[in-house]
């Protein structure tokens, strides 16, 4: 089928990638023409496992293009938009700047019987706004939400773990049926497909990020009873997550989320709620964000305890960058944030990560980069481990660093180590949460 994806960030060209790799015949549409340039030779703007492979595939096989010019969208079947819906700068609602120029500019080249499938994350109630500027060109639009993840982001698109699809009422285009043919190997598979009101595909969304966000803050206001306790809140969740009904997966305590969706996703939803009259209704999403904010506090103020109270002068290696492994994203990265930190308090901040130091280099060029893991330590007085890529979590073994640093003090802010083997090493071990 021909397609057209509008929006080419990391949404957008996992999913004209992705398209292409099942075969469709895609071209991806962006404004920046940078993006659009490296794209267009095959390269990802951004580290994301296995997507420079099917990039070029689709660009050798002749079925994926990219371009600048909208008008290139005509003769689609559909047209999926993916642009970025970024927190406002005035506050805490979504940005819908980009997805409103979106349609702007795709209107004048649909045909009838197009289907235009809005991708975006925004807040409920914007696609039934948006649909009847469509309307006069006989295309349909329906939202069918992305809920990639970075790092596993193709598995994700070519094999989801649910597709949903919002229609609005009285629709003559059998929109749901054209798009279980662009997801046909997965619809295949058995995915469940899940066609629904546009609102409701719209809140699928946001409740799904709500819900993973506080389930992350959950587990760390469990650590933050922990601490004052003696307790050990990974034995804690081990044993909690075993109640099938609770599960183990996203009881990860340390120093909480962030990246590019769920802090924004949970702030748009509560703004969306006090416009909507049911603040209260998500009240919770506010504690939700401020447990999340403490969890920095919290191991910036492990080191300091680690070192006595003072970083002045002091060199702390702090290893990862990225808001999480298998990324370069540093957006709301809660492991540059807290390098930041340390950095305001007079510390002499080494920041060490495979893939983010450009992107970090660029957002916060006070801080010293070092690739080299082992250079980043050499001399430290402290470790701080915020981002767990395996280099740091499994490779990095206490014997060896015990050669390189000054010190012997390691703060986990992922709880990704082995406390006893570095307490055995001679190392003073702070997990997060954990005694
Ligand atoms: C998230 C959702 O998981 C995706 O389903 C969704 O499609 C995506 O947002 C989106 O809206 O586009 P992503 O931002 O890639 O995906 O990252 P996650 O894997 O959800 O991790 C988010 C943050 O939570 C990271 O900083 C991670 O370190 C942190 N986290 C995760 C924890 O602190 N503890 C955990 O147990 C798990």
């Amino acid at each position: 089928m021909r397609l057209s994806v509008i929006g080419c960030g990391y949404l957008g060209a996992v999913h004209a990638a992705a398209m292409a790799s099942i075969g469709h015949e895609v071209v991806g549409i962006d404004v920046d023409e940078r993006k659009i340039e490296a794209l267009s030779r095959g390269e990802a703007p951004f580290f994301e496992p296995g997507l420079p492979e099917i990039l070029s595939e689709g660009i050798a096989s002749g079925r994926l293009t990219f371009t600048t010019a909208m008008a290139a969208a005509r003769g689609a079947k559909v047209h999926f938009v993916g642009v970025g819906t970024p927190q406002r700068a005035d506050g805490h609602a979504a940005d819908l700047t980009y997805v409103n120029a979106a349609f702007d500019g795709l209107v004048p080249f649909l045909t009838p019987g197009d289907v235009v499938a809005g991708k975006s994350t925004v807040p409920v109630g914007t696609a039934a706004g948006l649909a009847p500027r469509i309307e006069s060109t006989g295309a349909v639009l329906v939202w069918n939400p992305e809920f990639l993840r970075e790092g596993f982001a193709v598995k994700d698109t070519i094999d989801p773990d649910r597709i949903v699809v919002g229609v609005a009422d009285g629709q003559t285009v059998d929109a749901p049926g054209i798009l279980r043919e662009v997801y046909a190997p997965a619809v295949a598979k058995g995915t469940p497909f899940i066609v629904t009101d546009l609102a409701t595909a719209e809140l699928v969304k946001v409740a799904a990020n709500a819900f993973l966000a506080t389930k992350i803050s959950f587990i760390n206001a469990m650590a933050e009873i922990a601490e004052v306790t003696g307790a050990d809140v990974t034995q804690l969740a081990d044993a909690i997550g075993h109640d099938a009904r609770i599960g183990r997966r996203f009881l990860g305590a340390g120093i909480g989320f962030g990246g590019g969706c769920l802090p924004k996703d949970i702030r748009a939803f509560s703004a969306r709620a006090e416009e909507l009259g049911r603040g209260e209704s998500v009240a919770f999403l506010r504690e939700v964000d401020e447990i999340n904010l403490r969890r920095r506090d919290r191991a910036v103020q492990l080191v300091l305890d680690g070192l006595g109270g003072q970083v002045f002068e002091k060199k702390v290696a702090v290893l990862g960058a990225a808001f999480k492994p298998h990324s370069d994203d540093i957006r709301d990265s809660p492991a540059l944030d807290v390098a930041v930190r340390l950095h305001g308090l007079g510390a002499h901040v080494v920041v060490t990560d495979p893939e983010a130091i450009a992107n970090a280099r660029a957002k916060h060029p006070q801080l010293t980069y070092e690739a080299d893991r082992d250079e980043a330590i050499r001399d430290a007085d402290a470790i701080i481990l915020v981002t767990e890529w395996d280099k740091y979590r499994r490779e990095l073994s206490p014997s060896h660093a015990s050669t390189l640093t000054a010190g012997r003090v390691i703060v986990d802010g992922r709880n990704g180590l082995d406390p006893t083997a570095w307490r055995a090493a001679g190392w003073t071990y702070y997990g997060m949460g954990r005694p």
